[in-house]
Parts: C-alpha cells; sequence; structure tokens
C-alpha cells in the first residue's frame, strides 16, 4: 500500500505541503554574512555553499557557535534546525537571544534548549526566560516533541514584543509569556543578541547530568538553516536608534496568537509539556508571582520525574560560554 492511495488525500496533502512550504520560503531569510559571525569553534562551524545554512559540530575538540551582528529590541526570530541523530546525552543544542556578555550582572535571556537524546527515549526541549538578571528564579518549562527533531528541520521561532514572548515549534505557539506587573524587572526588556550554539552539557542537560556526552559517537552534527532575523537592531552604545527591519515579507510574521493557534497550544501543552516551574515546590516553596495554578495541569505534571536544578545549571552554563570563548581567543592568538 503507498501513502496515499487515495487521489483526493494526496491532493489535500499537496496543497497543505505547499502552503506550509511557501510561508516559512517567505520569511524574510538573510545570508549567513549579512547578518552574522562566528562565536566559537573555528572549523567546527561550517557555512555551506548557499550561504545561508550552517553546520555546528561538537566533537572533544570543542563545540561551536554564531551570534547575530546586531543587538535587537524586540522581534520574531526564526532558524530551522535538524539536531544531532542517534546517541546525543548531554549534547545541548540552543537557539537563544542574550545580553549577558553586556550586563553580566542583570543581563535578560530567551531560550529554546534541546537537552540531548538517550536512545529509544522522547526528546526534551527546554524553553527558558530571564529579566534583568533574574537567575535565581529559573522559569523553565520542559516538552516532549511529537516528531524525532534529528531525522528532518523543524522550524523554532521566538517573539518578542513589549508586551510578550511566544516560543513557536513549526508555527504552533507552544508557550505564551505575558509581561505581567508582579513580574517586575523580570521580563526581558534590553536590547538581546541571537545565538545558535552546540556545546558539551555532560553536567546538567539530560535528565540533570545522569548521561554524559560519549564521543564514541562523535562528532555530533546540528544543522541550521531558514535564519530569521526580524526586530528592531539598536546601535549597542546609543541603544536609541532603532533600524526596524520592514523588509518583503514580514506579512508572514506573527503578531500574536491566533484562535486557531490558541487551541493548538493548549492541546500541544496538555499532551507533551513534562515539566513547568511553577509547580516544582522543591524550587519554589511558593510558585513565582505570575504562575497561574491549575490543579489539573497539577496533578498531570506529577507523574514525571521532576529532575531538580542543581546550583550546577546555571555555572556550568556560563563556565562552558566562558571557556569556549576563552579556548577560540587563545586558538586565534597562537595562530
Ligand atoms: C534591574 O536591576 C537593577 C539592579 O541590578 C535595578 O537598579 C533596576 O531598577 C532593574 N530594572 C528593572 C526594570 O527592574
Amino acid at each position: 500500500m503507498g501513502y496515499c492511495s487515495h487521489p483526493r488525500l494526496f491532493a489535500l496533502l499537496v496543497l497543505v505541503a505547499v502552503v506550509v512550504s511557501a510561508s516559512s520560503r517567505d520569511l524574510p531569510i538573510i545570508s549567513f554574512d549579512e547578518g552574522y559571525n562566528k562565536l566559537f569553534g573555528d572549523d567546527n562551524l561550517m557555512i555551506l555553499k548557499d550561504g545561508k545554512s550552517v553546520h555546528l559540530l561538537l566533537n572533544e575538540r570543542t563545540g561551536s557557535g554564531f551570534v547575530s551582528q546586531d543587538l535587537y529590541i524586540h522581534g520574531f526570530f526564526s532558524a530551522s534546525v535538524k539536531l544531532p541523530t542517534d546517541y546525543t546525552a548531554g549534547v545541548v543544542v540552543a537557539f537563544y537571544m542574550s545580553n549577558a556578555d553586556m550586563f553580566p550582572k542583570n543581563h535578560d535571556e530567551i531560550d529554546f534548549e534541546f537537552l540531548g537524546h538517550i536512545r529509544g527515549k522522547e526528546w526534551r526541549v527546554q524553553t527558558n526566560v530571564y529579566g534583568n538578571g533574574s537567575t535565581n528564579t529559573g522559569r523553565e518549562e520542559r516538552y516532549n516533541l511529537w516528531f524525532d527533531p534529528s531525522e528532518d528541520y523543524h522550524q523554532y521561532s521566538i517573539l518578542w514584543t513589549d508586551s510578550q514572548i511566544i516560543f513557536y515549534v513549526d508555527n504552533i505557539p507552544i508557550r505564551v509569556v505575558k509581561r505581567s506587573e508582579n513580574m517586575g524587572g523580570d521580563f526581558p526588556s534590553k536590547p538581546m543578541s541571537l545565538y545558535a550554539t552546540i556545546w558539551d552539557g555532560s553536567d546538567w542537560a539530560t535528565n540533570g547530568g545522569k548521561y554524559r556526552v560519549n564521543y564514541k559517537y562523535a562528532p555530533f552534527l546540528a544543522e541550521f538553516s531558514d535564519l530569521v532575523l526580524h526586530g528592531c537592531a539598536v546601535d549597542p552604545i546609543e541603544q536609541i536608534s532603532k533600524k526596524c527591519d520592514k523588509t518583503q515579507g514580514s506579512e508572514y510574521i506573527p503578531t500574536g496568537v491566533t484562535r486557531v493557534q490558541k487551541m493548538k497550544m493548549e492541546g500541544f501543552r496538555k499532551k507533551q509539556m513534562t515539566y513547568s516551574y511553577c509547580y516544582d515546590r522543591i524550587r519554589y516553596k511558593v510558585a513565582p508571582p505570575e504562575c497561574v495554578i491549575n490543579p489539573q495541569e497539577a496533578e498531570r505534571l506529577r507523574v514525571f520525574d521532576p529532575v531538580t536544578f542543581g546550583q550546577g545549571h546555571r555555572r556550568q552554563r556560563k563556565h562552558h560560554h566562558r571557556s569556549s570563548s576563552r579556548a577560540s581567543v587563545a586558538e586565534a592568538t597562537s595562530v
């Protein structure tokens, strides 16, 4: 039996495929050189011939990563990503915004983090938000995905406005963080750069560090494509002069969640969310003020192993970033 023995179903599938690919193709995609710089990893970062796709490798020597040339205040940021295949425990692939370099004490951050994969287990993705140095209040959520993200490219996007942050997977919103009075300065509000990295997160990534990177399976390859930087670029010094991107294709940039999307989001969260900081009473005796507690959700999340976040989480990650950029500086100067 073929997949599509029914001609009308086949026609419908073709139509859906055309619509889906059209919408991601029409996003304002720029080449790597136009929008990004290498961050670390030397040869482990490879720009493909089309100038728009990037391969990031992790091996025994180093991970790799890139960063946007500009800082942005608000916008829509997106990438199609194909994650490393096979055994990837401890391997972290991150797609995120941050200004930790400029504001080490009170930085902002918006994260997508892929936390590695053990054979036979589901993939995990984590989202998180920090504002004005609120690193003592992690706002992590974790989810399973409804597909194998190493099998094909999928689109991961961040919409950041003055009033909300929306995380998307394949155009389905999976999380909305609304700016609320009681969150105070914890909502990201200063210009940030966009980053994509792959690195060794053995100490915390997969089940809280239970499964480390096994370099027998290296190199680990994360493929990035369809990179979208669609926001208001600001001058890093003045930070006032905004240069907002009004290029063609901006009609494909979402401005909020539609009613249909909201239903999809609720379905996703009911089925795929495995952790929310709002229900972690080991970390927070009292849930952070923006949390709206839903007893059914609390009950549902109780069955999942609430891998606690040790002190090591932030430290390890900071250490990683520092050590890798230092390593690349050392390598560059030794040449
Ligand atoms: C951010 O934190 C600093 C102290 O580190 C504080 O002075 C400032 O008011 C905070 N900003 C907001 C928007 O809360």
